[in-house]
């Protein structure tokens, strides 16, 4: 019990636990009334359905899952039809939501489950989190929308709706701050019937709790909430100013081969690359040009036609051995699509 005590008065946010009754009560009378009761996978929350879109919604907003959710589910009606196809039918099927690494991940989890649960999707956060593309915010989100089990449910809007009503300052992004989120949330959510208070924060969020344009004077949480600017939380650390870098590359290509360095190092070691060239600019026009991030720099790499005679640091490598060739991924791209295709446009790499 000291613990509990302790927990609520150490937490950033603090409430009383009447306070956090009452708000509930609110929160859940504006939920019957105004509740997003007819999402699909809400009149349908079979496990496997809160399992399939939990995966479809983790990067995609609501309105686009609604009809991919519904095109699912009437062409892998159950864990074992989806569990039975292969990569090429998943993929197909997960048109239009794209990430497709999340349609493989899903195919993952449900083999996974025919096979280590006998077709029953876990209910507990452990077995849960072991399942691939199954994180602690998916595994709490099955676990309360298919089997009403207690999880603290974190996605972004659960998390803004909690930051402004508890005026949670802290940025949620370093260790402290969600620490602290974790606490205030797990006090806020109730030992039983997570799945409606889940919901409800959910669509308080989305409907009422919105990111720049809060409408408190409607919200079902304005005598608890305690921010004075709603519209300033969550906080988050402040973002490192990216600086950017030039760097010119030298392209030699002699009798069909491709001559690269070895890297020495820090950066790349042990990886095969287009040598510098040095700070001189370099004569004539660049022949690839290619952006991409490290950390906090934003480097454009040129690449020159390499003139003169192939320095000795470099060895020629043909097509083949160049694909099996360990290399950074923009040296690859660069290669890939401007040396071997002859493709003339830009790369951007993202981060
Ligand atoms: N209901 C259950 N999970 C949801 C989610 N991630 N977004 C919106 N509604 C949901």
């Amino acid at each position: 019990m000291m613990n509990k005590q302790k927990r609520l008065s150490t937490c950033y946010g603090f409430f009383c636990s009447g306070e956090i009754m009452n708000a509930r009560e609110e929160l859940l009378l504006w939920h019957s009334n105004y509740g997003r009761h007819c999402l699909p996978w809400r009149l349908n929350a079979s496990p496997y359905a809160v399992l399939v879109s939990e995966f479809m919604l983790q990067q995609t907003t609501v309105a686009t899952v609604i009809p991919r959710f519904h095109a699912w589910m009437n062409r892998f009606p159950t864990i074992h039809d989806m569990a039975m196809s292969n990569e090429s039918e998943i993929l197909s099927a997960w048109e239009g939501l794209g990430y497709y690494s999340r349609a493989r991940r899903l195919l993952g989890s449900a083999k996974a489950i025919v096979t280590l649960h006998n077709g029953i999707i876990p209910r507990d956060l452990k077995s849960l989190e072991k399942l691939p593309g199954i994180g602690p915010y998916t595994a709490a989100a099955i676990a309360a929308f298919a089997y009403d089990e207690p999880a603290v449910v974190l996605d972004t809007n659960i998390i803004r709706v909690l930051c402004r009503v508890g005026n949670i300052k802290i940025p949620i992004d370093n260790a402290i701050g969600k620490k602290n989120l974790q606490t205030f949330a797990a006090n806020f959510f109730p030992s039983s019937g997570c799945r409606s208070v889940a919901s409800a924060l959910m669509d308080l969020g989305a409907m009422i709790c919105t990111p720049t344009l809060p409408q408190c004077s409607t919200c079902p949480l304005q005598k608890t909430c305690k921010a004075t600017k709603p519209e300033t939380l969550p906080k988050k650390s402040p973002r490192p100013v990216i600086k950017k870098l030039f760097e010119n590359r030298g392209v030699f290509r002699r009798e069909g081969l491709l001559y690269l360095e070895q890297s020495l190092g820090p950066r790349w070691q042990g990886l095969w690359i287009l040598p510098e060239l040095g700070n001189t600019m370099p004569k004539g026009r660049a022949i690839a040009r290619i952006t991409y991030p490290i950390t906090r720099y934003r480097i454009t790499m040129k690449v020159f036609e390499g003139k003169g005679r192939v320095p000795t640091k470099l060895m020629g490598f043909n097509h083949a051995e160049l694909s099996s060739l360990p290399m950074p991924s923009p040296m690859r791209k660069i290669i890939e699509k401007f040396l071997l295709k002859g493709d003339c446009s830009d790369v951007s790499l993202r981060s």
